[in-house]
C-alpha cells in the first residue's frame, strides 16, 4: 500500500485529497534509501554524501558557540523570510565570483535545502498547463516537487556531454515555449554527466531568445575530483536561477539551502517562503554564519572531497571493469555521486535487481529517473556511501547475481 492510500483510508468520507496529489509520483524519495536500511545489503542506490565528510565536530562546535554567545537568544527568534544578511552576503560573494559579475545580496533566498528552493521557484513562476523543460532522466525528487504545480513536462535527452541542447533548440523553433529549463548541469543526477560549455553557452542563448528561465540546480558543483571546473550556466546569462544547497558538503540533516534569482522576483520568492514557513532556522543560520566566517575553513573542507570521491569512483568503476565485463557498463564522471550504467547482454536492469539484493548489493533502476521514456537497460549507482573495498565486494556480489540471472 502506498501512502497515499493508506492517507485516504483514514480521511473521514467526503474529504478527499487535492486533484494534484493524484499526478504525484510517491515512491523514490523513500524506497532506495530504505534498501540502504536492510541488513547486509551493500547499497548503491542512496544518493547520501559519504559520513566521513560531513563535519560533525566543526559543526557542534559551532552550535555551541552560538548558543552560549551574546546571540543565543537572537538565534532562537524568529528571523527574515530572506535569510540571515550574513549569509545571504556570504552566499552572494561566492555567486559573483562563479557568475563573474556581481550579485547582490538580496538576490539570495535562503532556504531549507536546494529542494525548498525548487519549490519556491516553481510557486513563484508555474501556473498549471505551464511548460517546464527537464532532462530526461531527471532527478524524480525535483519531478516531483514540479507536479506539485501541475505543469505539462517537455523531456529533453541527455547524453555524455549533459542535456541535448540542440534538441531543446529544435521543439522551440518548433514552437514550443517552456517557461523554465530546469537543469542539473554540473554532475547530473542521475548521470553524472557534465553540460559542456559550449552547451551552457547555447542554453543561455536560447533562454535569452525564447525568453524562458534555465533553473541551474547546483548541489553537486563543489564535489569535483577530476578536471577543471566550468562556468556555470549564470555566467552566461541573467535568465538563469540557481539553486545551491549545503547538503552534500555539510550534510543533508541541516537542511540548508539557497537560491539565486533575478532581483525583479526576489520579493515574490521571500514571500512565497514567508508563507510557507516564515523563514530557514535562524539557529542554523547563526551556525552556518559562526562555520563559514572561519577563515578558509570552508575551501579547506571543500579541498578534502574530491579525494574520498574520486577514490570511490574509481574504485567501482575499476570492479565493475573488473567483475562484470560484458554484462554491465558504467560512465566516467568527473565529479558528484553517481555513475550511470547499463547492462548488456540482453538483462534490465529491473531482471537484475530482484537477484543483486538477494545477492547483498543494490542500485536503482533506470527507469525510475525517466520523464517519458524509461530505458529497461539503465541503471545508476551511487559510489560515495561505501568504502573501495566495500564497492570491490558490491561488484563481485552483482557479478554473482548476474551468473544467476543469465544461468551462466
Ligand atoms: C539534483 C538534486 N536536486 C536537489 C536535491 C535535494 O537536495 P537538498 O538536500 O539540498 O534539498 C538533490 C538530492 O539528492 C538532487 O540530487
Amino acid at each position: 500500500m502506498s501512502d497515499d492510500e493508506s492517507v485516504e483510508a483514514i480521511l473521514p468520507g467526503p474529504v478527499r485529497l487535492a486533484r494534484r496529489m493524484g499526478e504525484v509520483g510517491t515512491w523514490v524519495m523513500r524506497d532506495p534509501l530504505r534498501l540502504g536500511e536492510v541488513a547486509d545489503v551493500i547499497s548503491l542506490a542512496g544518493g547520501l554524501p559519504a559520513g566521513e565528510t560531513l563535519p560533525a565536530v566543526e559543526i557542534g562546535e559551532a552550535v555551541t558557540q552560538v548558543v552560549t554567545s551574546r546571540q543565543a537568544v537572537t538565534a532562537l527568534q524568529y528571523s527574515s523570510a530572506e535569510g540571515l544578511p550574513e549569509l545571504r552576503a556570504w552566499i552572494a560573494d561566492r555567486a559573483s565570483v562563479d557568475r563573474g559579475r556581481p550579485v547582490d545580496p538580496g538576490q539570495v533566498v535562503v532556504t531549507a535545502g536546494g529542494l525548498q528552493g525548487l519549490d519556491v521557484i516553481a510557486r513563484v513562476l508555474l501556473d498549471p498547463g505551464d511548460l517546464v523543460a527537464v532532462e530526461e532522466p531527471v532527478f524524480p525528487g525535483s519531478l516531483h516537487c514540479l507536479e506539485m504545480y501541475q505543469p505539462e513536462f517537455l523531456a529533453v535527452p541527455v547524453d555524455d556531454d549533459g542535456m541535448d541542447v540542440s534538441a531543446l533548440a529544435e521543439r522551440l523553433a518548433g514552437g514550443l515555449r517552456p517557461k523554465l529549463v530546469y537543469t542539473v548541469a554540473t554532475f547530473h543526477n542521475p548521470t553524472g554527466v557534465t553540460l559542456s560549455a559550449s552547451r551552457r553557452r547555447e542554453l543561455a542563448d536560447l533562454a535569452e531568445r525564447f525568453e524562458f528561465m534555465v533553473v541551474e540546480d547546483e548541489p553537486y558543483t563543489a564535489l569535483r575530483f577530476r578536471g577543471d571546473p566550468l562556468h556555470p550556466v549564470a555566467a552566461y546569462s541573467d535568465n538563469v536561477i540557481t539553486i545551491g544547497s549545503f547538503s552534500k558538503t555539510l550534510g543533508p540533516g541541516l537542511r540548508a539551502g539557497w537560491v539565486v534569482v533575478p532581483p525583479a522576483f526576489a520579493g515574490a520568492v521571500g514571500r512565497a517562503k514567508r508563507w510557507s514557513d516564515l523563514h530557514t532556522s535562524t539557529l542554523l543560520q547563526y551556525t552556518l554564519v559562526t562555520l563559514l566566517g572561519r577563515d578558509g575553513w570552508f575551501d579547506a573542507h571543500l579541498a578534502r572531497l574530491p579525494a574520498v570521491y574520486g577514490q570511490r569512483c574509481t574504485a567501482l568503476r575499476d570492479a565493475v571493469a573488473r567483475y562484470l565485463p560484458g554484462v554491465l557498463e558504467v560512465n566516467d564522471p568527473a565529479g558528484g555521486l553517481f555513475v550511470w550504467g547499463r547492462v548488456v547482454a540482453g538483462l534490465s536492469a529491473d531482471d537484475l535487481l530482484d537477484a543483486a539484493i538477494r545477492a547483498g548489493v543494490s542500485y536503482v533502476c533506470g527507469p525510475q529517473f525517466a520523464v517519458h521514456n524509461p530505458d529497461p537497460a539503465t541503471l545508476r549507482m551511487s559510489f560515495a556511501g561505501n568504502s573501495p573495498q566495500r564497492l570491490e565486494l558490491a561488484a563481485r556480489r552483482l557479478a554473482d547475481a548476474a551468473t544467476t540471472v543469465l544461468g551462466r
